[in-house]
Parts: C-alpha cells; sequence; structure tokens
C-alpha cells in the first residue's frame, strides 16, 4: 500500500514512525515533512494547506491512503476534496472540522446536547461583547472564533485586560478573520486532561489519556505555547472520572454528532478540564494532538495502518487496540526565546548518543550540507517509555543531556505533576 501522511512536525514524525512498521506499507510519502521524517519516507516539497497540490500528488502518485497531521488541512476540506475523486482518507470532513474551526459552532453543538463545557456568549459586535462582560466573573476568559495557531485564548485577569482583548481580536484583527467574532467565557479550574478517540462515522473507541505542558517555563510558569512535553497517561485521571467522561462527553458527542447529521471520522480531540462540578469540555481538536501523538503513540502496540482502515472503512469494532501499560514521557526540546523571537538555523549535536537513550521525534529541523540544524521554535521532542514516571522521566532527561544547540531550552519537570 502506497501511504502519505500530510504536515511536517514531531506528531507527523510519530506518526510516519509507527505507520513504517506496518508490514502493508510497500512506500510512505510525507508532505513536507521534515529531516527526521525523511529517514523513513519521502518527504515531498507540498504545504499542508495547499490541499490541490496534495490532490494532483496522490492523482499522480495512485496514493492508497492518505492521512491528515494539521487541522488547516482538514479545515480547509481535504477529506471532501479527496473523496470526490476517490481517495481513501483518514480525517474528519469540513463539516465535522468546524468543530475546532469555529468555537462558536463547537460552544453551540455543545450547548445544544447538554455536553458539559464553560458558560459562554458570542459577539460580532465590539460594544455589545464590552457592555456585557459584567456578566462574567474575573477571571474571564475571551476566545477568537476561527483557527489562530492556538494564540487565539486570552485569560483576562481584570476587567481592563479583557476589554483590551477585544480589542485586539475584533478591533485590530490581532488574527485576522478568524477573530471577526469572538466567544466570552466563564475560567474553569481544575486538571487539564486529553483525551483523544478513534471515530468511525458510527462508534468511538477513546485512546489511553494524555497530559499536555502547555506553558514555556517550570511549575507552568511563562507563556502558552504549542506544548513544551506530555505524559501518558494523564496523571489526574481516576478510573471514576474516566468512566464520567466516556459516559456524559465521549458517548454523548458521537451521538451529538450523529443526531446533526454530521459523519464524523478519525480522531477526535477532547481537551478536558476536571472541575469540581466534573469534566467539562475546554476545545474540541479534530486531529492527534501534538505533543500528545508523540507519547501516545509509543505506547500504542497494534498497527496504526490496520486501526485507520478500520476507522476509514466504518469498521472500528473490528479493531485490534491495544496499548503498553508502561508509563510514557515526552520533552520538547526548543530553541531559546519560543513561543517568541528565536533563531533558526542552529547546528544540532549528539543526536545519534541522544538516540541510544529514547526515542527522538524532529518537530523543526533541517539538513543544510549534511548537517542538521535547528528550523523552528520547537525542534525536538524526546519520547520515552519506563515502568512508572520517574524511570520514563530518567530515560528522557538522560536523552535530552546529550543533546545541545545554541539556547537550547527544555522544561525539566515534566511529568512530576
Ligand atoms: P483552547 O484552545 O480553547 O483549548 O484554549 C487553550 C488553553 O486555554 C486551554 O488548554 C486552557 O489551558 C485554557 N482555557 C481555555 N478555555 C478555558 C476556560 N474556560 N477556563 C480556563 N482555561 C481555559
Ligand atoms: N496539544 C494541543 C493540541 O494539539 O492542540
Amino acid at each position: 500500500m502506497k501511504v502519505l501522511v500530510i504536515g511536517s512536525g514531531a506528531r507527523e514524525h510519530a506518526i510516519v514512525w509507527k505507520l513504517s512498521q506496518s508490514p502493508k506499507i510497500s512506500k510512505l510519502f510525507c508532505a513536507p515533512g521534515n529531516a527526521g521524517i525523511a529517514d523513513l519516507a519521502e518527504c515531498v516539497d507540498i504545504k499542508a494547506e495547499d490541499i490541490d497540490g496534495m490532490l494532483r500528488f496522490a492523482l499522480e502518485n495512485k496514493i492508497d491512503l492518505t492521512v491528515v497531521g494539521p487541522e488547516i488541512a482538514l479545515v480547509k476540506g481535504v477529506v471532501d476534496l479527496f473523496e470526490q475523486n476517490g481517495l481513501r482518507i483518514f480525517g474528519p470532513n469540513k463539516k465535522a472540522a468546524q468543530l475546532e474551526g469555529s468555537k462558536i459552532f463547537a460552544k453551540d453543538f455543545m450547548k445544544k446536547y447538554k455536553i458539559p463545557t464553560a458558560r459562554y456568549k458570542t459577539y460580532n459586535n465590539f460594544e455589545k461583547a464590552i457592555a456585557e462582560l459584567k456578566d462574567f466573573d474575573l477571571p474571564m476568559v475571551i476566545k477568537a472564533d476561527g483557527l489562530a495557531a492556538g494564540k487565539g485564548v486570552i485569560i483576562a485577569q481584570t476587567r481592563q485586560e479583557a476589554v483590551e482583548a477585544i480589542f485586539d481580536i475584533m478591533g485590530d484583527m490581532k488574527f485576522g478573520e478568524a477573530g471577526k467574532t469572538i466567544v466570552v467565557e466563564e475560567f474553569l479550574q481544575g486538571k487539564e486532561v486529553s483525551v483523544l478517540a478513534f471515530v468511525d462515522g458510527n462508534m468511538s473507541i477513546p485512546m489511553v489519556s494524555a497530559q499536555d505542558y502547555k506553558r514555556a517555563q517550570d511549575g507552568d510558569k511563562g507563556l502558552n505555547t504549542g506544548g513544551m512535553g506530555a505524559v501518558s497517561p494523564a496523571l489526574h485521571y481516576s478510573l471514576e472520572v474516566e468512566k464520567l467522561v466516556n459516559k456524559n462527553i465521549i458517548y454523548n458527542t458521537i451521538q451529538a454528532l450523529k443526531a446533526e447529521g454530521i459523519s464524523y471520522k478519525g480522531v477526535l480531540y477532547f481537551g478536558l478540564m476536571l472541575t469540581k462540578d466534573g469534566p467539562k469540555v475546554l476545545e474540541f481538536n479534530v486531529r492527534f494532538g501534538d505533543p500528545e501523538t508523540e507519547v501516545l503513540l509509543t505506547r500504542l502496540q497494534s498497527d496504526l495502518l490496520n486501526i485507520i482502515c478500520s476507522v476509514v472503512d466504518g469498521e472500528l469494532n473490528q479493531a485490534d487496540i491495544k496499548w503498553s501499560q508502561e508509563k510514557a514521557v515526552c520533552v520538547v526540546m526548543a530553541s531559546g526565546g519560543y513561543p517568541e523571537q528565536y533563531e533558526i538555523g542552529c547546528e544540532i549535536m549528539g543526536i545519534e548518543t541522544a538516540e541510544a537513550e529514547a526515542k527522538i521525534f524532529h518537530a523543526g529541523t533541517k539538513l543544510i550540507d549534511n548537517k542538521l540544524v535547528t528550523a523552528g521554535g520547537r525542534v525536538l521532542v524526546i519520547s520515552a517509555l519506563g515502568s512508572d514516571y520517574e524511570a520514563a522521566r530518567a530515560k528522557a532527561y538522560t536523552a535530552a543531556e546529550k543533546l545541545s544547540f545554541q539556547d537550547m531550552h527544555y522544561r525539566k519537570d515534566i511529568g512530576i505533576n
């Protein structure tokens, strides 16, 4: 089977790595890929959002199956386009992808079907939004409706900050069209957990849980990032809470999708807050999470290709999905300054010695004149398994110490709390 993976981060490296273990794959392509992915797949220079370019490539190369990593391609309708052209593809269609593409769509959907989430209001007029801020306690959360690369969420500690956020998003269009409409919502307190599920249009099977460390610095300090590390299972996810999530959130969501006439196929990601009033949904993502995938796929013992095919064929009930009982920890090696300004093109040292200790997924890397150099804010993701969190942490951090590049930065507390 010829398989194409769309995307270029450590998530896609993990997907390609896992797929490369499947005996049914004769040829793997990744577009656009990165320097680490190039060891396992042929990288093709097409941007993830260039869905017409992807289609041309898939038709010309007779691709049997395409697996989509990033949300941008899904929200743009890559699945609809491929299916109209008779191609098999793993991911939700454009209508279903609105669960991530529009926060208002997701919130209204949850309200209609009584899926627990933060209380909210939506606005397309900033004067009305500002006038009604009094209806929310502090802190409060302001969100741009559309895709904003994880940056369109502002937690306002004062009313002044809330007003400024609204002006930034709706007045200055800081996130472009994504901010034409906004959501204002109640701030939820608790521990965050990511639960991803395979969904085949009819039923879902949740994966093991995961936890993402979003802030740049130890102790959850500093700016929000795309993720500085992850663990699986999540540290605070009891069996009791898991049962509540499966019933009140995941099962309800799948039933609600059916009631809306939305055929959802792919991975559905539930970003949850475990509040004192029970688990609530912070956000949906319509794809594998990053860096969650880097811990989840190291725990997956079954053939990922078989699972993906069972989703595409609507036969998830036949799938064999087994997970290692071990704990997984991944740590992101980032460029100094990330998520703000950072240098690229810095030579990466020690990768071979680090690889002897743990699995290394490339996020932003490039080969220039046979030298591996940094090419993004998140550069490498080290993922390790262990009989407990401490054992997994020890392996990941031993590998981290072998790596170096100019101004390399990583959190030292992944998997502690
Ligand atoms: P979102 O993209 O909606 O998941 O928001 C990004 C991050 O902002 C989440 O992972 C949370 O850490 C935080 N966040 C979003 N909504 C809320 C909320 N209602 N209460 C508290 N934190 C939130
Ligand atoms: N880890 C959060 C995300 O993938 O959006």
